[in-house]
């Protein structure tokens, strides 16, 4: 486990640089471009977000790996807004009820052991009329979803526990948000069995 995730760590800006090129930079850009105040990034990875909060947002970036949170560490530099790091979870966020102005959740709630747990932490820090934003990759439909299910074992184990088939909007609704998706987009071939991706944001009733 030690050894996989280092290795995953080592090997994540490598193995998403074309993607990142291509798509998911501007994304990332236009997801987190209107966002102020208090902002956790749950799952912050190796930092890829980090250069796209504007600077009026002070933001929390979370991440359990130790191998992630060191190379986090090093790209602290490349963001303008004020950034703290914290070891944490999506399910324990170091945030007091009620207190934050968004969650930020790319290519996480993938790998989330549990999406319900993750969406119900969200909920609990955010402020009455605080966002959640997401960029996720989830479940197709047809053929696509049925070859997900078959590949979501191996597809998991080599990439350290992404779940290739989730239905990540219908998590977002169970646990009481109302979901706007902003853009549906793949990235390479549709078949690709990490596509649909999904970008957007996601309020509650509160
Ligand atoms: C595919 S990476 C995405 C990293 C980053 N958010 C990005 O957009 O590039 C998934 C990240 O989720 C983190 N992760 C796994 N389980 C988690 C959990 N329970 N709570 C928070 N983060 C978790 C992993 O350590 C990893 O950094």
């Amino acid at each position: 486990m030690g050894f996989r995730s280092a290795l995953f760590a080592s090997r994540y800006d490598a193995a998403t640089r074309f993607a990142e090129r291509t798509e998911l930079g501007r994304r990332r850009a236009a997801l987190l471009a209107g966002l102020s105040g208090e902002v956790i990034d749950v799952g912050a990875g190796t930092g890829a977000n980090l250069p796209h909060f504007p600077p009026s947002c002070m933001v929390t970036a979370v991440e359990p790996d130790p191998h992630m949170r060191r190379r986090l560490e090093a790209k602290v530099g490349t963001a303008v807004a004020p950034v703290k790091i914290a070891d944490g979870s999506a399910e324990a966020l170091p945030a007091e009820d009620g207190t934050v102005d968004a969650v930020v959740f790319t290519l996480v709630l993938c790998t989330v052991p549990d999406q319900a747990a993750a969406l119900a932490e969200a909920r609990r820090v955010l402020k009455p009329g605080g966002r959640l934003l997401f960029l996720e990759h989830v479940r197709g439909t047809g053929r696509h979803a049925k070859m997900q299910d078959l590949l979501r074992p191996l597809w998991s184990f080599a990439a350290q526990g992404c779940q290739i088939n989730r239905d990540t909007v219908a998590a977002l609704k169970a646990a009481g948000f109302t979901a706007s998706i902003e853009d549906q987009f793949t990235i390479g071939p549709d078949w690709v069995p990490a596509n649909p991706l999904l970008m957007g944001t996601a309020t509650t009733p509160d």
